[in-house]
């Protein structure tokens, strides 16, 4: 089947050609809050959160990734569920405090932690802080000492190459991110040393948007090997191993979902080869995926504005781009550009025709959303829409340039569309 064709069957509804979220028409979304925006279906999410629980063994607990899309109303949602947040910024840490989230329930990862946000996060409590650099661990323990605290660290480890895996590589290879494996000894002996770090976990994270669960598998064993020899060096049983997220979801017409089964025999597997081992015994596992839980429920729809043909080349311009979309213009980490999947929601069942070319309002070659694309006729008026818009869309966009209006977002619960964050008329 049509990629674009199994998402909306996947995660939305149709009615005469018409996408539906939930029994909304999306063109009655787009009436009443007007375009470019971004719609979120709520019951896409639970879905994907139950079906990954589903894949996971009762030790394992997950962290959703904030950067992933940081509107509140999807913290809440996994809060609701059990869930605890990985955060990367003191910002996410206060959006997380404010939707609600137990200060105890929060993972601080991430590069580059500034001493500002170190001593704020330390005072007003967290769960843990996820150590990228021997530096982090001595700002962790002098910062510790003056507030009178403990700080519960785990360090984060870069892992020599034979746990490489997914498109974006993060580790494996010189990084910024995560203490290399070969000075993990090292990191260790400065936590051992300091009676205001607690030694807590090992995290390891290596890439994202990973679509084969046997790569995730390799990478969560090289994990379990680094945790015990860490607990063993340390001596003492390991509270947590954050195995990271990085689970991938479809963006392209050749790529196919991860396979939750076979992950959860991989990690049913993983669980076997580990029983018996006194340093894991009672260690929480954690996964803090982004992408895989927020990515399949968000399209971003904006309306066509104008049609144009250019020395025999047809153009769709739209009244939105890709300075609110980068990733789907492809100018976010794609080597070769790719076209998301892209429809026209009002014609969903309508025969597709000559490939065009759908392009922002930008003025820049770059603003191209989708490049030779055989969609319906299209027409001024008409919604076209991006899916697996949930995850780094918005979020990861350079929404202040040009000063178009930021784009609003509506979330669509119990057959509700609720405004969650309004149009503003440029972002600064
Ligand atoms: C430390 C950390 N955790 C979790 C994530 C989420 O990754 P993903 O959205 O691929 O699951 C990222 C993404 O960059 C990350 O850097």
């Amino acid at each position: 089947m049509d990629h674009v064709q199994a998402l909306v069957d996947q995660y939305f509804d149709r009615s005469n050609g018409v996408l539906q979220i939930q029994g909304l028409p999306i063109t009655a979304i787009a009436e009443t809050h007007g375009t470019p925006l971004f719609v979120y279906n709520a019951e896409a999410i639970e879905a994907q959160l139950s079906n990954l629980r589903q894949a996971l063994p009762q030790r394992f607990n997950v962290c959703y990734s904030v950067k992933a899309n940081p509107n509140p109303i999807f913290m809440k949602l996994f809060l609701a569920q059990g869930c605890g947040l990985e955060i990367a910024s003191i910002g996410e840490y206060e959006r997380a405090i404010q939707a609600g989230c137990p200060p105890e329930q929060i993972l601080f990862a991430g590069p580059g932690k500034t001493e500002a946000e170190l001593h704020a996060v330390i005072s007003q409590g967290i769960g843990e802080i996820h150590a990228e650099s021997l530096t982090e661990l001595e700002r962790l323990g002098r910062i510790s000492r003056e507030l009178g605290k403990q700080t519960n660290v785990a360090v984060r480890v870069n892992p020599t190459s034979e746990a490489q895996g997914g498109a974006m590589q993060m580790g494996g290879k010189p990084a910024p991110f995560g203490i290399d494996e070969e000075n993990l000894e090292q990191a260790l002996d400065l936590i051992a040393a300091d009676s205001h770090l607690q030694f807590h976990g090992i995290h390891l994270f290596v890439g994202t948007q990973v679509l084969k669960h046997e790569v995730l598998i390799t990478q969560y064993r090289k994990g379990l090997e680094i945790a015990h020899h860490a607990a063993q060096y340390m001596d003492t049983p390991l509270s947590t191993l954050d195995f990271g997220g990085g689970l991938g979801i479809p963006y392209f017409g050749n790529e196919t979902s991860l396979d939750l089964e076979g992950l959860r025999v991989g990690l049913q597997q993983l669980m076997e080869e580990i029983d018996g081992d006194p340093y894991l015994a009672n260690t929480q596992f954690l996964l803090e995926p982004g992408r895989f839980l927020a990515g399949p429920c968000g399209v971003y729809v904006a309306r066509v504005n104008d049609i144009k043909v250019s020395r025999g080349k047809k153009f769709a311009i739209l009244d939105g781009g890709m300075h609110h979309h980068l990733a789907a213009s492809g100018n976010l980490g794609q080597v070769i550009k790719r076209n998301y999947p892209v429809a026209v929601l009002n014609k969903l069942e309508q025969p597709v025709e000559d490939a065009i070319d759908v392009v922002g309002p930008l003025c820049t070659p770059l603003d191209t959303l989708a490049r030779n694309i055989s969609l319906p006729e299209v027409a001024i008026g008409d919604l076209v829409g991006i899916f697996q818009s949930g995850a780094y869309a918005r979020a990861a966009s350079p929404m202040g340039f040009l000063s178009h209006p930021v784009p609003p977002e509506v979330w669509v619960e119990r057959g509700q569309a609720i405004l969650i964050s309004e149009r503003k008329p440029y972002a600064h």
